[in-house]
């Protein structure tokens, strides 16, 4: 194993903020892994996957150990449907397109996500109608405690909007070793419901999208509304759509009638944090080095030299704003060192 010492960050986070790690690893099977986890330097340390949904405040003084376990293995399959078994350091986005390229469907609207595979069940990521979830059949992963490598399925790992038991109970506890998901071959499940994705398919005028029309249209959409992180630091939504009290809607409609919102059922109704942020007057601001995505108010970016501790404090000044302006507090979907 190859630990290097003081190592910059600054290119494993999709923020671009330069901070640092005391020690750095990189494990590439589950025995390397055990390995590192027992030495004294593992008493303090931290798994990072694609970096892309974490903010570093200030430099982490213990041993980062980024998971590079990779491999794509077909577990079983049909005519119909094919189980595959992807590894925890795969890019999200390149399996997408692997499962593409094979006519795999099912995974296309969650093109372009950024991110390891790893990272995906954590927050249960979705886009443009799809969750993770909705694949999902089963991962593995390494209980710290004990080195323990235990399946977990779907219900084990409470996957609800953006959240899992990893983000709760289990935080801190596991490493994601590898995820199975579930694609069907048919083209039958073809997912089009969200209106920028149907928008796009008529304007180039098809009518029966295949799955890589979709994962283009899906990519066109992105592209147009979110920061290319290469370009521009960030790590996607930085706050979660939140659920609220249909009143509490209703209430604001009497000011705001062209409110988006998204029913849950009679009482809880989903609004969107980027129209709340947009109307609290954040969309587009620049405040030194950092501010707010002019395309989409729910991303916050880092300009090049930002630090981490100034996106949170804009992060906290829009969080007091919005409460303040709708009486709705909204919660940080990326994850705050
Ligand atoms: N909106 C505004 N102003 C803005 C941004 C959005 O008014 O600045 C309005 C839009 O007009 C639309 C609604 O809010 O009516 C929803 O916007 P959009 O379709 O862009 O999606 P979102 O709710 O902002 C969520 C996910 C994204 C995902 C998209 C598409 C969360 C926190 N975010 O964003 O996920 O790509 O839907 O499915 O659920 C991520 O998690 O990092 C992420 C990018």
């Amino acid at each position: 194993m190859n630990i290097q010492e003081n190592y910059s960050l600054k290119n494993l986070n999709t923020f671009g903020i330069d901070v640092s790690a005391a020690s750095y690893v990189e494990v590439s099977s589950t025995q390397e892994l055990i390995e590192v986890l027992k030495l004294p330097s593992a008493n303090n340390h931290m798994i990072l996957g694609g970096g892309s949904n974490i903010l570093f405040t200030k430099n982490f003084d213990g041993l980062m150990i980024k998971n590079s376990i990779r491999a794509i293995d077909v577990v079983s399959e049909n005519d119909s449907e094919v189980v595959v078994k992807v590894g925890a350091g795969e890019v999200w986005h390149d399996f997408v397109l692997h499962c593409i390229d094979q006519g795999w469907g099912g995974i296309e609207n969650m093109s372009l996500i950024p991110g390891v595979v790893g990272a995906a069940p954590i927050q249960n990521i979705g886009a443009y109608g799809v969750e993770q979830k909705d694949l999902f059949v089963e991962l593995e992963a390494l209980r710290k405690s004990d080195q323990e490598v235990l399946t977990l399925n779907a219900e084990d790992c409470q996957f609800g909007y953006r959240d899992s038991l990893f983000k709760n109970e289990g935080k801190g506890e596991y490493v994601i070793l590898n995820v199975t998901y579930r694609l069907n071959k048919n083209n039958t499940d073809i997912n089009t419901s969200y209106g920028a994705i149907k928008d796009v398919l008529n304007s180039k005028g098809i009518e029966q999208p295949s799955i890589k029309d979709v994962s283009d249209a899906v990519i066109e959409i992105r592209q147009s509304k979110l920061p290319d992180p290469a370009k521009i630091g960030n790590g996607g939504s930085f706050f979660k759509n939140p659920v609220v009290p249909t009143s509490v809607v209703e209430n604001i409609k009497k000011e705001y009638p062209e409110i988006p919102t998204y029913p849950i059922d009679d009482q809880q109704t989903k609004v969107p944090a980027g129209w709340l942020i947009e109307k609290a007057g954040f969309k587009g601001q620049r405040f030194g080095e950092v501010g707010v995505h002019e395309r989409q108010a729910l991303v916050l970016v880092n300009y090049g030299n930002g630090k981490g501790q100034e996106i949170f404090d804009l992060s906290e000044k829009i969080l007091i704003t919005v409460n303040q302006q709708f009486g709705i507090k909204l919660e940080r979907e990326v994850n705050i060192i």
